[in-house]
């Protein structure tokens, strides 16, 4: 599968796009969010939780490490929602002590991981991997590209 750009003008357009890209996810997805503080990580991710209904407030869990959301699949499965901020994450040890092995192998549960590279080593390599970057045209203008899970057996 290709790899897919999309342009945002808005806060409102990135909720929304990730409100439709969520509509191909599964249980047991990991997304990993890459882009700098600010381009609009979190924003993504409410629309991912927007898709599937979780009805709690959805804040960034940079200090929290990991939030954890009931979310409900269109067709009415229940689906936890893991939603992590690595941010801060210094080290391997930092990691253990987040719980983020069980985390990232809960194989039910939807994981949404921002700054996935500061666990490169724990990270599976099969998982979506969502880049935003800003667009030099506009403050608010966003490029949000989208890339499908490999196939192991297609590389
Ligand atoms: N097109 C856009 N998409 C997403 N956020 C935007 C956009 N334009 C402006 N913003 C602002 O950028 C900030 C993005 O914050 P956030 O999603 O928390 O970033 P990150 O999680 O990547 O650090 C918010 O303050 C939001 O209002
Ligand atoms: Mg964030």
């Amino acid at each position: 599968m290709e790899v897919v750009t999309l342009r945002s003008a808005s806060e409102m357009e990135t909720i929304q796009q990730g409100e439709q890209f969520a509509s191909q996810l599964k249980h047991g997805d990991i997304v990993g969010l890459e882009g700098e503080l600010g381009a609009g990580k979190t924003e993504f991710v409410k629309g991912i939780c927007r898709f599937f209904a979780v009805e709690d407030l959805v804040t960034s869990p940079t200090f929290t490490i990991i939030n954890q959301h009931a979310g409900t699949t269109p067709d009415g499965t229940p689906l936890k929602i893991y939603h992590v901020d690595l941010y801060r994450i210094g080290s391997p040890a930092d990691l253990a002590e987040v719980g983020f092995d069980d985390m990232v192998f809960a194989h039910d549960a939807l994981k949404l991981i921002e700054w996935p590279e500061r666990a490169e080593q724990l990270m599976p390599s099969k998982r979506w991997i969502v880049t935003i970057t800003a667009d030099e045209s506009d403050d608010d203008a966003r490029l949000i590209s989208i890339m499908p899970p490999q196939n192991p057996d297609l590389s």
